[in-house]
């Protein structure tokens, strides 16, 4: 299980994550398969009842594992089809585990209005969970996330780096069960 380095403090052992509400979780992904099991891991943030309306940004650049990240969490949370890229169609919905999940990419926008000519800050105000890849293209309109998920290329793999960001946020991942160490540098 990753653990979670944050400033070392008195706290107890265990997912505290407070005072700065931003630990990171640093792992390498050796592979393909690494990315989504890193992805399958967060299934249990998403399955709690604190995970209404949570917010997930996944970030970097092309080709870092955002979408491959995505179809393992879809998968272990149940879903047996595909996990298209939404790329082009910026939105692709899922029902599973009898949650709503929201899967946007924004890659495409042109400029930030577009996220309010389509109507897609509804669906960040209802008890969906939301997962945004390229929400910096969105920006200032789509809704600051609970936690984000940042990946980047690392000699033949990819490094993960996880953020919390809100309560919420720390509340949904203390059910993965990730556990805190000192911060080693
Ligand atoms: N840890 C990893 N190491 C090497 N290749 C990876 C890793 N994770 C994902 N990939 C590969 O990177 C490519 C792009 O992945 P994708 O999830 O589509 O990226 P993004 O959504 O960030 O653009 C895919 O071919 C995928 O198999
Ligand atoms: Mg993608």
């Amino acid at each position: 299980m990753p653990d979670i380095h944050r400033a070392a403090d008195d706290s107890p052992p265990g997912l505290n994550l407070s005072p700065s509400l931003s630990p990171n979780l640093s792992q390498y992904l050796p592979d393909t398969a690494a990315t989504e099991a890193f992805g399958a891991m967060l299934a249990a943030a998403l399955t709690c009842e604190e995970a209404c309306g949570l917010i997930i940004w996944l970030s970097g650049q092309l080709g870092t594992g955002k979408t491959t990240a995505t179809r393992g969490l879809l998968r272990a949370l149940g879903h047996s089809g595909n996990v298209k890229s939404p790329t082009y169609t910026l939105l692709e919905p899922y029902t599973v585990s009898r949650i709503s999940l929201y899967h946007f990419d924004f890659y495409r926008f042109n400029q930030p209005e577009e996220f309010l000519d389509a109507g897609l800050d509804e669906y960040f105000a209802g008890d969906g969970v939301c997962l945004v890849e390229w929400a910096d293209k969105a920006l200032p309109y789509v809704p600051q996330p609970d936690i984000e998920l940042q990946l980047s290329v690392e000699s033949d793999g990819r490094r993960a780096i996880l953020r919390v960001l809100s309560e919420r946020g720390r509340a949904c991942l203390m059910h993965t069960g990730l556990k805190t160490s000192a911060d080693p540098k």
